[in-house]
């Protein structure tokens, strides 16, 4: 592989089209080495303005094959279940030596080793939502063959569009209940945070933008300071004030136990999805 490898996504829909336009408007890749594959033109229109004009293939004419013999690294964006079928379809066509990162929820290191045939090298993303808006938080684990090389590979291109942490692939349905469901844990709690500020008298949309910046501050703390949640929260509890009595109450309304369950019941069934 080169220094400037060639990437390639299979499939031009939301979350290739967030990972390319991180790429591109990182500096990580030029918009000439990045490409796309997908069936409606519309797909492919979108993805190529994304990111600053990338050459897209038809994937209803033969487009998909020849992606994969023109890039270094193949990025799998299509649905979950169309992976075997387009990682089977491209054996025997891919360029020699590529990387295959899939970012689909739920297929296996082993379903994709299948798929691609022995000796490939497999990367796995779990990738989440807000990458979308280039905040992501995504895990990822490397297949039976893929080296370190292409392990800092693959994190470099997920740190385009947001964070990344290496994990065994058991530990990828962890990944999935805190990071991939995560987002919706925080849409719900600002839902209801916005809620009480109405009930408090405020306008809703001035509640909305409250709520919507404090979590995202109340999160850049942590990751700025480097400080534990819990040192942060003790901090901002001054004796028989206004927060230790809203603390207090979000406790004794079990905010800790529903969160520890919440995670729980995504794990067990993210583990369970991947055996059905
Ligand atoms: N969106 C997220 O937040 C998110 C989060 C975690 C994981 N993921 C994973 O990311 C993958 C893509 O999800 P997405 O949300 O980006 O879906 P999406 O927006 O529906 O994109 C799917 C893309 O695949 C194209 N496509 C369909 N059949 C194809 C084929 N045979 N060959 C080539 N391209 C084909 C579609 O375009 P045409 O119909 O025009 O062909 C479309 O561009 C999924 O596996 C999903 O599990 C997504």
């Amino acid at each position: 592989m080169t220094d400037e490898p060639t990437i390639g996504f299979l499939g031009c829909g939301k979350m290739a089209t967030a990972l390319a336009g991180g790429l591109v408007s990182r500096g990580f890749a030029p918009a000439d080495r990045v490409f796309g594959t997908a069936r409606s033109p519309g797909s492919r229109e979108a993805f190529s303005a994304s990111t600053g004009g990338a050459h897209t293939f038809d994937a209803s004419d033969g487009g998909n094959a020849e992606l994969a013999t023109t890039v270094d690294v193949l990025v799998l964006a299509v649905k979950p279940y169309q992976i075997r079928e387009t990682l089977e379809a491209s054996r025997g066509k891919r360029k020699s030596g590529s990387l295959i990162v899939s970012v689909a929820a739920g297929v296996t290191i082993e379903t994709l080793e299948a798929a691609a045939g022995a000796e490939a090298r497999v990367v796995r993303v779990m990738p989440n939502t807000p990458s979308l808006v280039g905040a992501g938080a995504a895990g990822f684990t490397r297949g039976t063959h893929a080296t370190d090389a292409d392990a800092a590979l693959v994190r470099a291109m997920l740190e385009c569009v947001g964070v990344a942490e290496e994990v065994s692939e058991p530990l990828l349905n962890a990944v999935t209940a805190v990071s991939g469901s995560g987002p919706a844990y925080g849409f719900l709690f600002l839902e209801a945070l916005a809620d009480a500020g109405v009930r408090a008298g405020l306008p809703r949309e001035q509640s909305q933008r409250l709520a919507a910046a404090t979590l995202r501050g109340a999160a850049a703390m942590v990751e700025e300071t480097g400080d534990h949640p819990a040192v942060l929260k003790d901090r901002v509890c001054s004796s028989g004030g206004t927060t230790i009595a809203a603390v207090a109450a979000l406790e004794e309304h079990g905010l800790r136990r529903a969160v520890h369950a919440a995670v729980a019941a995504a794990a067990a069934r993210s583990k369970e999805m991947a055996n059905e």
